[in-house]
Protein backbone atom coordinates (compact mmCIF):
# COMPACT_ATOMS: atom_id res chain seq x y z
CA UNK A 1 0.00 0.00 0.00
CA UNK A 2 1.64 3.10 -0.81
CA UNK A 3 -0.53 6.48 0.25
CA UNK A 4 0.64 10.17 -0.05
CA UNK A 5 -0.53 13.02 1.69
CA UNK A 6 -1.31 16.52 0.79
CA UNK A 7 -1.18 19.14 3.47
CA UNK A 8 -1.08 22.67 2.96
CA UNK A 9 1.39 23.73 5.35
CA UNK A 10 4.90 22.70 6.95
CA UNK A 11 3.48 24.29 10.25
CA UNK A 12 2.40 22.89 12.89
CA UNK A 13 -1.09 23.73 14.07
CA UNK A 14 -3.42 20.85 15.13
CA UNK A 15 -4.60 19.66 11.91
CA UNK A 16 -0.80 19.41 11.17
CA UNK A 17 0.04 17.77 14.58
CA UNK A 18 -2.75 15.55 13.60
CA UNK A 19 -0.96 14.68 10.71
CA UNK A 20 1.93 13.76 12.33
CA UNK A 21 0.37 11.17 14.55
CA UNK A 22 -1.79 9.66 11.87
CA UNK A 23 1.76 8.44 9.79
CA UNK A 24 3.22 7.50 13.11
CA UNK A 25 0.26 5.50 13.92
CA UNK A 26 0.24 4.14 10.46
CA UNK A 27 3.99 3.44 10.43
CA UNK A 28 3.71 1.47 13.57
CA UNK A 29 0.60 -0.69 12.04
CA UNK A 30 2.48 -1.18 8.90
CA UNK A 31 5.76 -1.15 8.63
CA UNK A 32 5.86 -2.43 4.81
CA UNK A 33 3.75 0.74 3.68
CA UNK A 34 4.94 3.77 1.50
CA UNK A 35 3.72 6.59 3.23
CA UNK A 36 4.93 9.70 1.61
CA UNK A 37 4.06 13.73 2.43
CA UNK A 38 3.44 16.94 -0.17
CA UNK A 39 3.56 20.17 2.05
CA UNK A 40 2.46 23.59 0.71
CA UNK A 41 4.67 25.64 2.44
CA UNK A 42 8.35 24.36 4.75
CA UNK A 43 8.04 24.29 8.34
CA UNK A 44 8.86 22.39 11.23
CA UNK A 45 6.37 19.76 9.78
CA UNK A 46 8.98 18.66 7.32
CA UNK A 47 11.89 17.66 10.18
CA UNK A 48 8.68 16.19 12.55
CA UNK A 49 7.72 14.05 9.51
CA UNK A 50 11.16 12.97 7.83
CA UNK A 51 11.94 11.41 11.42
CA UNK A 52 9.06 9.34 11.44
CA UNK A 53 10.67 7.63 8.16
CA UNK A 54 7.84 9.19 5.82
CA UNK A 55 9.49 10.83 2.83
CA UNK A 56 8.54 14.72 2.51
CA UNK A 57 8.57 17.12 -0.02
CA UNK A 58 7.61 20.88 -0.51
CA UNK A 59 5.79 22.29 -3.09
CA UNK A 60 5.38 25.56 -2.15
CA UNK A 61 1.59 27.10 -2.92
CA UNK A 62 2.09 29.96 -4.94
CA UNK A 63 1.42 33.39 -2.41
CA UNK A 64 -1.53 34.35 -3.66
CA UNK A 65 -2.90 31.08 -3.28
CA UNK A 66 -1.59 30.72 0.20
CA UNK A 67 -3.13 34.03 1.79
CA UNK A 68 -6.17 32.65 -0.11
CA UNK A 69 -9.30 32.40 2.62
CA UNK A 70 -13.21 32.55 2.18
CA UNK A 71 -13.64 32.12 6.73
CA UNK A 72 -14.59 35.81 7.45
CA UNK A 73 -16.54 36.49 4.02
CA UNK A 74 -19.84 38.30 5.84
CA UNK A 75 -20.66 40.60 3.17
CA UNK A 76 -21.21 41.84 -0.24
CA UNK A 77 -17.66 44.08 0.55
CA UNK A 78 -15.57 41.25 1.44
CA UNK A 79 -17.17 38.52 -1.26
CA UNK A 80 -16.10 41.20 -3.76
CA UNK A 81 -12.89 41.15 -2.55
CA UNK A 82 -12.35 38.05 -2.33
CA UNK A 83 -13.40 37.11 -6.00
CA UNK A 84 -10.94 39.66 -6.93
CA UNK A 85 -8.00 37.60 -4.61
CA UNK A 86 -9.31 34.83 -7.06
CA UNK A 87 -9.11 36.25 -9.93
CA UNK A 88 -5.21 36.97 -8.95
CA UNK A 89 -4.70 33.56 -7.96
CA UNK A 90 -6.37 31.66 -10.93
CA UNK A 91 -3.40 31.46 -13.09
CA UNK A 92 -0.77 30.78 -10.46
CA UNK A 93 -3.04 27.90 -9.01
CA UNK A 94 -3.83 26.10 -12.70
CA UNK A 95 0.20 26.09 -12.80
CA UNK A 96 -0.10 24.43 -9.22
CA UNK A 97 -2.43 21.83 -10.08
CA UNK A 98 -0.12 21.04 -12.92
CA UNK A 99 2.68 20.47 -10.83
CA UNK A 100 0.75 18.86 -8.41
CA UNK A 101 -0.37 16.45 -11.55
CA UNK A 102 2.74 15.59 -12.36
CA UNK A 103 4.61 14.68 -9.01
CA UNK A 104 0.87 12.77 -8.25
CA UNK A 105 2.12 10.68 -12.03
CA UNK A 106 5.69 9.95 -10.99
CA UNK A 107 4.53 8.39 -7.35
CA UNK A 108 2.05 6.91 -8.71
CA UNK A 109 0.12 6.22 -4.52
CA UNK A 110 -2.48 3.81 -4.09
CA UNK A 111 -4.57 6.28 -2.21
CA UNK A 112 -3.97 10.09 -1.90
CA UNK A 113 -5.20 11.69 1.43
CA UNK A 114 -5.71 15.49 1.43
CA UNK A 115 -5.29 17.36 5.16
CA UNK A 116 -6.75 20.63 4.46
CA UNK A 117 -9.39 22.65 2.62
CA UNK A 118 -7.60 23.63 -0.07
CA UNK A 119 -5.59 20.55 -0.48
CA UNK A 120 -8.94 18.80 -0.83
CA UNK A 121 -10.01 20.78 -3.93
CA UNK A 122 -6.15 20.77 -5.16
CA UNK A 123 -5.66 17.05 -4.91
CA UNK A 124 -9.39 16.65 -6.31
CA UNK A 125 -8.50 18.89 -9.61
CA UNK A 126 -4.70 17.37 -9.46
CA UNK A 127 -5.22 13.43 -9.05
CA UNK A 128 -5.45 10.92 -11.97
CA UNK A 129 -8.85 9.90 -12.29
CA UNK A 130 -8.23 6.10 -11.22
CA UNK A 131 -6.32 7.35 -7.86
CA UNK A 132 -8.91 7.16 -4.57
CA UNK A 133 -8.86 10.92 -3.04
CA UNK A 134 -9.45 10.86 0.80
CA UNK A 135 -10.58 14.14 1.90
CA UNK A 136 -9.51 14.39 5.52
CA UNK A 137 -11.69 16.74 7.66
CA UNK A 138 -10.53 18.82 10.34
CA UNK A 139 -12.95 22.04 9.72
CA UNK A 140 -16.01 22.70 9.40
CA UNK A 141 -16.88 23.89 5.82
CA UNK A 142 -20.41 24.43 5.59
CA UNK A 143 -19.92 27.94 6.13
CA UNK A 144 -17.28 28.70 4.17
CA UNK A 145 -19.49 30.27 1.04
CA UNK A 146 -16.58 29.71 -1.42
CA UNK A 147 -15.09 26.69 -0.41
CA UNK A 148 -18.01 25.02 0.57
CA UNK A 149 -19.82 25.39 -3.21
CA UNK A 150 -16.43 24.42 -4.25
CA UNK A 151 -16.19 21.11 -2.62
CA UNK A 152 -19.89 19.74 -3.54
CA UNK A 153 -18.79 20.02 -6.90
CA UNK A 154 -15.62 18.64 -6.55
CA UNK A 155 -17.16 16.26 -4.28
CA UNK A 156 -17.61 13.37 -6.98
CA UNK A 157 -13.74 12.78 -7.55
CA UNK A 158 -13.82 12.16 -3.34
CA UNK A 159 -13.81 8.27 -2.64
CA UNK A 160 -14.30 8.95 0.81
CA UNK A 161 -14.30 11.48 3.65
CA UNK A 162 -12.84 11.15 7.19
CA UNK A 163 -13.51 13.50 9.84
CA UNK A 164 -11.98 14.51 13.28
CA UNK A 165 -15.25 14.24 15.08
CA UNK A 166 -19.07 13.24 14.40
CA UNK A 167 -19.78 16.80 14.84
CA UNK A 168 -17.70 17.46 11.51
CA UNK A 169 -18.58 14.24 10.05
CA UNK A 170 -22.43 15.53 9.87
CA UNK A 171 -21.48 18.98 8.09
CA UNK A 172 -19.23 17.16 5.77
CA UNK A 173 -22.31 15.12 5.21
CA UNK A 174 -24.27 18.38 4.26
CA UNK A 175 -21.20 19.65 2.09
CA UNK A 176 -20.38 16.52 -0.38
CA UNK A 177 -24.10 14.85 -0.65
CA UNK A 178 -24.94 11.61 0.63
CA UNK A 179 -23.24 10.23 -1.93
CA UNK A 180 -20.19 10.09 -0.57
CA UNK A 181 -18.89 7.52 2.43
CA UNK A 182 -18.00 9.93 5.42
CA UNK A 183 -15.93 7.87 8.87
CA UNK A 184 -15.89 10.17 11.89
CA UNK A 185 -12.05 9.04 13.28
CA UNK A 186 -10.58 10.61 15.84
CA UNK A 187 -7.50 12.15 16.48
CA UNK A 188 -3.86 10.60 17.87
CA UNK A 189 -2.35 12.08 20.83
CA UNK A 190 1.71 11.58 21.56
CA UNK A 191 1.01 9.74 24.94
CA UNK A 192 4.36 9.57 25.74
CA UNK A 193 5.44 13.38 24.71
CA UNK A 194 1.77 14.54 26.19
CA UNK A 195 2.76 12.84 29.60
CA UNK A 196 1.93 13.99 33.22
CA UNK A 197 5.42 14.38 33.67
CA UNK A 198 8.16 16.07 31.94
CA UNK A 199 9.99 19.10 31.32
CA UNK A 200 8.07 22.08 31.70
CA UNK A 201 8.35 25.74 29.92
CA UNK A 202 8.95 28.21 32.21
CA UNK A 203 6.26 30.48 31.17
CA UNK A 204 7.53 33.42 32.94
CA UNK A 205 10.47 33.79 31.59
CA UNK A 206 8.71 33.30 27.99
CA UNK A 207 6.45 36.20 29.01
CA UNK A 208 9.29 38.11 30.29
CA UNK A 209 7.31 38.57 33.77
CA UNK A 210 9.06 37.79 37.27
CA UNK A 211 8.50 34.69 38.99
CA UNK A 212 5.06 34.31 40.39
CA UNK A 213 4.78 33.34 44.08
CA UNK A 214 4.58 29.64 44.69
CA UNK A 215 0.93 29.32 45.59
CA UNK A 216 0.03 31.00 42.32
CA UNK A 217 -2.88 28.88 40.37
CA UNK A 218 -1.31 28.88 36.76
CA UNK A 219 -4.00 29.34 34.36
CA UNK A 220 -3.36 29.17 30.05
CA UNK A 221 -5.04 29.33 26.39
CA UNK A 222 -2.64 27.34 24.28
CA UNK A 223 -3.96 28.31 20.35
CA UNK A 224 -3.15 29.69 17.52
CA UNK A 225 -4.23 33.19 17.34
CA UNK A 226 -7.60 32.70 15.06
CA UNK A 227 -10.19 34.60 15.69
CA UNK A 228 -12.58 32.22 16.92
CA UNK A 229 -10.88 30.49 19.19
CA UNK A 230 -11.62 33.30 21.97
CA UNK A 231 -8.96 35.07 23.18
CA UNK A 232 -10.80 37.67 23.93
CA UNK A 233 -13.40 35.92 25.65
CA UNK A 234 -10.83 34.45 28.07
CA UNK A 235 -9.18 37.85 28.56
CA UNK A 236 -12.71 38.85 30.15
CA UNK A 237 -12.78 36.29 32.02
CA UNK A 238 -10.06 37.18 33.76
CA UNK A 239 -11.19 40.45 34.44
CA UNK A 240 -13.90 38.92 36.28
CA UNK A 241 -11.93 36.52 38.73
CA UNK A 242 -11.87 38.40 42.02
CA UNK A 243 -8.23 39.71 42.46
CA UNK A 244 -8.27 37.81 45.78
CA UNK A 245 -8.12 34.49 43.53
CA UNK A 246 -4.23 34.06 43.17
CA UNK A 247 -4.10 33.56 39.47
CA UNK A 248 -1.67 34.26 36.63
CA UNK A 249 -2.59 33.72 33.43
CA UNK A 250 -1.11 33.13 29.96
CA UNK A 251 -1.90 33.28 26.46
CA UNK A 252 0.02 30.71 25.02
CA UNK A 253 0.57 30.51 20.90
CA UNK A 254 0.83 33.12 18.00
CA UNK A 255 -0.50 33.79 14.53
CA UNK A 256 0.16 30.58 12.62
CA UNK A 257 -1.53 30.61 9.21
CA UNK A 258 -1.37 32.87 6.22
CA UNK A 259 -4.57 33.01 5.61
CA UNK A 260 -5.58 36.80 4.88
CA UNK A 261 -7.79 37.74 8.03
CA UNK A 262 -8.29 34.91 9.79
CA UNK A 263 -5.67 35.46 12.59
CA UNK A 264 -5.92 38.38 15.52
CA UNK A 265 -2.85 40.34 16.21
CA UNK A 266 -0.88 39.81 19.24
CA UNK A 267 -0.88 44.19 19.96
CA UNK A 268 -4.59 43.78 19.53
CA UNK A 269 -5.38 41.21 22.62
CA UNK A 270 -2.62 42.95 24.66
CA UNK A 271 -4.43 46.45 24.26
CA UNK A 272 -7.49 44.61 25.27
CA UNK A 273 -5.66 43.11 28.47
CA UNK A 274 -5.18 46.83 29.29
CA UNK A 275 -8.33 48.03 28.60
CA UNK A 276 -9.56 45.53 30.84
CA UNK A 277 -6.91 46.45 33.68
CA UNK A 278 -5.61 42.76 33.84
CA UNK A 279 -1.86 44.53 34.04
CA UNK A 280 0.77 41.17 35.32
CA UNK A 281 -2.42 39.08 35.39
CA UNK A 282 -1.88 37.91 32.30
CA UNK A 283 1.36 37.21 30.25
CA UNK A 284 1.91 36.41 26.44
CA UNK A 285 4.49 33.72 26.13
CA UNK A 286 4.44 33.40 22.01
CA UNK A 287 4.37 30.32 20.20
CA UNK A 288 6.03 27.93 22.26
CA UNK A 289 7.36 24.48 19.78
CA UNK A 290 7.33 22.77 22.63
CA UNK A 291 3.52 22.88 23.61
CA UNK A 292 3.67 19.68 26.06
CA UNK A 293 5.87 21.43 28.22
CA UNK A 294 3.88 24.27 28.26
CA UNK A 295 1.11 22.80 29.29
CA UNK A 296 2.52 20.66 31.68
CA UNK A 297 3.48 24.22 32.94
CA UNK A 298 -0.24 25.03 33.49
CA UNK A 299 -2.67 24.15 36.42
CA UNK A 300 -5.57 24.96 34.16
CA UNK A 301 -5.98 24.56 30.43
CA UNK A 302 -8.29 26.84 29.05
CA UNK A 303 -9.93 25.82 25.78
CA UNK A 304 -12.38 28.98 24.83
CA UNK A 305 -13.52 28.52 21.34
CA UNK A 306 -16.20 30.78 20.58
CA UNK A 307 -17.14 28.78 16.94
CA UNK A 308 -18.23 25.28 17.51
CA UNK A 309 -14.47 23.29 18.05
CA UNK A 310 -14.36 20.84 15.30
CA UNK A 311 -12.82 18.38 17.59
CA UNK A 312 -9.86 20.35 19.83
CA UNK A 313 -6.56 19.00 20.09
CA UNK A 314 -5.58 21.05 23.15
CA UNK A 315 -8.12 19.08 24.68
CA UNK A 316 -7.28 15.62 24.23
CA UNK A 317 -3.49 16.50 24.57
CA UNK A 318 -4.41 18.58 28.34
CA UNK A 319 -6.23 15.70 29.40
CA UNK A 320 -3.18 13.07 28.37
CA UNK A 321 -0.87 15.73 30.27
CA UNK A 322 -3.20 15.29 33.58
CA UNK A 323 -4.23 18.50 33.91
CA UNK A 324 -7.40 20.21 34.33
CA UNK A 325 -8.94 21.04 31.75
CA UNK A 326 -12.57 24.28 31.09
CA UNK A 327 -13.81 23.29 27.75
CA UNK A 328 -16.25 25.11 25.77
CA UNK A 329 -18.94 23.39 24.55
CA UNK A 330 -19.57 23.38 21.33
CA UNK A 331 -18.60 20.81 17.98
CA UNK A 332 -16.51 18.04 18.30
CA UNK A 333 -14.79 19.74 21.66
CA UNK A 334 -18.17 18.24 23.39
CA UNK A 335 -18.01 14.26 22.29
CA UNK A 336 -14.29 14.69 23.75
CA UNK A 337 -15.82 15.98 27.19
CA UNK A 338 -18.21 13.54 27.32
CA UNK A 339 -15.69 10.20 27.15
CA UNK A 340 -14.16 11.87 29.83
CA UNK A 341 -15.70 10.74 33.48
CA UNK A 342 -14.94 14.40 34.89
CA UNK A 343 -15.54 17.43 33.00
CA UNK A 344 -15.89 21.02 33.45
CA UNK A 345 -17.60 23.11 30.28
CA UNK A 346 -18.88 26.59 29.90
CA UNK A 347 -21.24 27.68 27.18
CA UNK A 348 -18.74 29.26 23.90
CA UNK A 349 -18.08 33.08 24.29
CA UNK A 350 -19.67 32.96 28.04
CA UNK A 351 -16.73 35.06 30.05
CA UNK A 352 -18.97 34.88 33.32
CA UNK A 353 -19.37 30.88 33.01
CA UNK A 354 -15.29 30.56 31.82
CA UNK A 355 -14.69 33.21 35.27
CA UNK A 356 -17.11 30.62 37.40
CA UNK A 357 -15.04 27.84 36.34
CA UNK A 358 -11.53 29.13 37.00
CA UNK A 359 -12.10 30.49 40.44
CA UNK A 360 -13.75 26.76 41.31
CA UNK A 361 -10.85 25.33 39.75
CA UNK A 362 -8.51 27.45 41.24
CA UNK A 363 -9.89 27.08 44.67
CA UNK A 364 -9.60 22.92 44.61
CA UNK A 365 -6.36 21.18 44.03
CA UNK A 366 -8.46 18.25 44.73
CA UNK A 367 -11.02 18.57 42.01
CA UNK A 368 -7.96 19.54 39.53
CA UNK A 369 -6.08 16.53 40.64
CA UNK A 370 -9.20 13.97 40.10
CA UNK A 371 -9.80 15.70 36.66
CA UNK A 372 -6.31 15.37 35.67
CA UNK A 373 -6.40 11.82 36.68
CA UNK A 374 -9.62 11.11 34.75
CA UNK A 375 -8.65 13.30 31.51
CA UNK A 376 -5.01 10.75 31.42
CA UNK A 377 -7.21 7.74 32.15
CA UNK A 378 -9.93 8.78 28.52
CA UNK A 379 -6.38 9.63 26.57
CA UNK A 380 -4.85 6.30 27.25
CA UNK A 381 -8.69 4.80 25.95
CA UNK A 382 -9.69 7.05 23.47
CA UNK A 383 -6.35 8.98 21.74
CA UNK A 384 -3.82 6.20 21.01
CA UNK A 385 -2.12 5.75 17.60
CA UNK A 386 -3.43 2.22 17.29
CA UNK A 387 -6.54 2.92 17.57
CA UNK A 388 -6.42 5.63 15.16
CA UNK A 389 -4.32 3.44 12.69
CA UNK A 390 -7.03 0.45 13.28
CA UNK A 391 -9.75 3.31 11.97
CA UNK A 392 -8.23 4.03 8.92
CA UNK A 393 -6.60 0.74 7.63
CA UNK A 394 -9.93 -0.80 6.51
CA UNK A 395 -10.94 2.88 4.68
CA UNK A 396 -7.89 2.28 2.87
CA UNK A 397 -7.83 -1.39 1.61
CA UNK A 398 -11.26 -1.06 0.79
CA UNK A 399 -10.49 1.70 -1.34
CA UNK A 400 -7.17 0.96 -2.90
CA UNK A 401 -8.72 -2.66 -3.13
CA UNK A 402 -4.81 -4.06 -2.06
CA UNK A 403 -5.25 -6.52 1.20
C1 LIG B 1 -8.25 21.92 13.24
C2 LIG B 1 -9.48 22.11 14.11
C3 LIG B 1 -9.25 21.63 15.53
C4 LIG B 1 -8.68 20.24 15.54
C5 LIG B 1 -7.49 20.13 14.63
C6 LIG B 1 -7.00 18.70 14.50
O1 LIG B 1 -7.24 22.77 13.64
O2 LIG B 1 -9.87 23.47 14.10
O3 LIG B 1 -10.45 21.63 16.26
O4 LIG B 1 -8.33 19.86 16.84
O5 LIG B 1 -7.79 20.59 13.34
O6 LIG B 1 -8.00 17.88 13.95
Amino acid sequence: MSILFLSPTGQTGGAEAALHEMIAGLRDAHPSWSLGVVLGSDGPLVDRITALGARVEVLPFPPALASLGDWSVDGVGSLIGLLARCAVALWPTFVYIRRLRRLLRAHAPDVVHTNGLKMHLLGAWAAPKATPVIWHFHDFAAGRRLTSRLLRRSARRCAAVIANSRSVAQDARSVCGDATSVYPVWNAVDLVRFAPTGPRADLDALAQMPPASPEVVRVGLVATFARWKGHETFLEALSLVPASVPIRAYIIGGPLYETAGSQIALRQLQERAQALGLGSRVGFTGFVADSAAAIRSLDIVVHASTDPEPFGLVIAEAMACGRAVVASRGGGAIELTEACADSVTHMPGDARGLADRIEELAADPALRTRLGASGRETAERCFTRARMAVELTPIYQGLAHVH
